[in-house]
């Protein structure tokens, strides 16, 4: 299978390739704009295969991203490639309609080109899947779940983007019949991931001796889905998975926020103690702007239709990450030294 990957440099998208090229025999293209947020770094462990390749484009960019297709020929697409930190969306809302709204209407126009003109047979394969999140169903309280017919409820910039962008995508697959599948996945963690999100901060900011810093009380509730489980169920979902229905993933895994830096303190106390526990570092700062309480998927119509679970539990996930970051600072250093030092974002105006 030829993939088209977008957004193949960032966390989630350079995991799925690398379990595209070692694990199922793809032959996979890496559409990237390369952001802040991109690093080619993540790919070191498959790019000098000759299934791998690297183009950089902004998914914006009509032109280039027609060349793409018609020069790769692709079976399918993966369409990772967006803004995705809910933060920046507070401090620079526009660049996330652009590249999430405009972006993936631009993808999904050039890729509906591509397919009109390929023979039957090739038609019958192809799939434009569009990788969402859980944020677009809103808040939850204490109870309930999401499911995949949640009404739509986005309350931050981030998310409203990924909510126009799935109501794009399920227009080209309604109007114009093009196969689409959609995914809305719960938060994500494991290594690669940009040190400006929970988990990865935490850790670097707890070896550098500097703040844990925990918006609000810390009893904000995330579902936690180890990065590989989700690599896993996306290519499940683009083989298996019925065109024009959605797929929710998660990982079966809820934590208060306080919780989960709790956690990883005790892991660092167990594997590179010091005199006091890293949690003493724990600092409350203010709350993050219209903070969404909690998020929870309900994630067994996955399971019924394609045989889905997450492999991996949340104490495994969590250490595997703690120790991937201790071993593994040729990776973060520059990032910290050079793109993102830790510093607080999103605080509102
Ligand atoms: P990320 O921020 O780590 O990576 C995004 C990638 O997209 C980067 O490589 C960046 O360079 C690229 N990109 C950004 N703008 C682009 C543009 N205009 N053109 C081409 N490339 C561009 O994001 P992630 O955490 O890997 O998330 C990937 C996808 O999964 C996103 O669509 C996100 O909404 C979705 N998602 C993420 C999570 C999560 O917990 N991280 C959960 C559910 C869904
Ligand atoms: O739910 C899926 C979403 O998960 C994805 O769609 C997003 O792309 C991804 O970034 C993630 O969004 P969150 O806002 O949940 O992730 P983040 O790591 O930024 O924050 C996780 C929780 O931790 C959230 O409740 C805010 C809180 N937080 C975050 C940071 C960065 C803190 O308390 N302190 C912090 O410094």
């Amino acid at each position: 299978m030829k993939v088209i990957v977008t957004g193949g440099a960032g966390f989630i998208g350079s995991a799925l390739i690398r379990y595209l090229i070692k694990e199922c025999g793809c032959t996979v293209l890496n559409l990237d704009k390369l952001t802040y947020a991109g690093n080619l770094d993540n790919l070191k462990e498959v790019d000098a295969d000759e299934r791998y390749s690297f183009v950089q484009c902004d998914i914006c960019d009509a032109e280039k991203v027609a060349q793409i297709f018609n020069d790769f020929a692709p079976d399918t697409i993966m369409h990772l490639a967006a803004e995705s930190h809910v933060d920046r969306s507070i401090d620079a809302p526009l660049e996330f309609v652009r590249t999430n709204v405009m972006g993936t209407a631009n993808l999904l126009h050039c890729a509906l080109n591509y397919y009109s003109q390929l023979p039957e047979e090739k038609k019958e394969q192809f799939r434009f899947q569009h990788i969402s999140t859980d944020e677009v169903y809103g808040s939850l309280g204490k109870d309930g779940y999401f499911t995949e017919s949640t009404p739509y409820d986005p309350r931050s910039p981030y998310s409203a983007s990924k909510a126009s962008s799935d109501h794009m995508v399920r227009a080209w697959g309604h109007t114009f019949k093009l196969p689409v599948l959609l995914s809305n996945c719960s938060n994500n963690y494991g290594p690669y991931h940009f040190p400006e999100k929970l988990i990865p901060l935490i850790i670097l900011n707890a070896l550098d001796g500097k703040p844990l810093p925990i918006y609000g009380k810390g009893d904000n509730v995330r579902d936690w889905l180890f990065v590989e489980d989700h690599a896993r169920a996306l290519w499940l979902i683009n083989r298996k998975g019925v065109p024009g229905e959605t797929y929710n993933i998660g990982g079966n895994s809820e934590r208060t926020n306080l919780e989960v830096v709790e956690e990883c303190c005790k892991i660092l106390d167990e594997l590179v103690p010091k005199a006091e526990s890293y949690s003493k570092q724990i600092t409350f700062v203010s709350d993050r702007p219209g903070h969404d309480l909690r998020y929870a998927i309900d994630a067994s119509k996955l399971k019924r239709d394609l045989g889905w679970e997450p492999q991996i539990t949340f104490s495994e996930g969590l250490r595997a990450t703690v120790k991937w970051y201790l071993d593994n600072s040729w990776w973060w250093k520059p990032i910290r030294e050079k793109n993102y030092a830790g510093e607080r974002l999103g605080k509102g105006k």
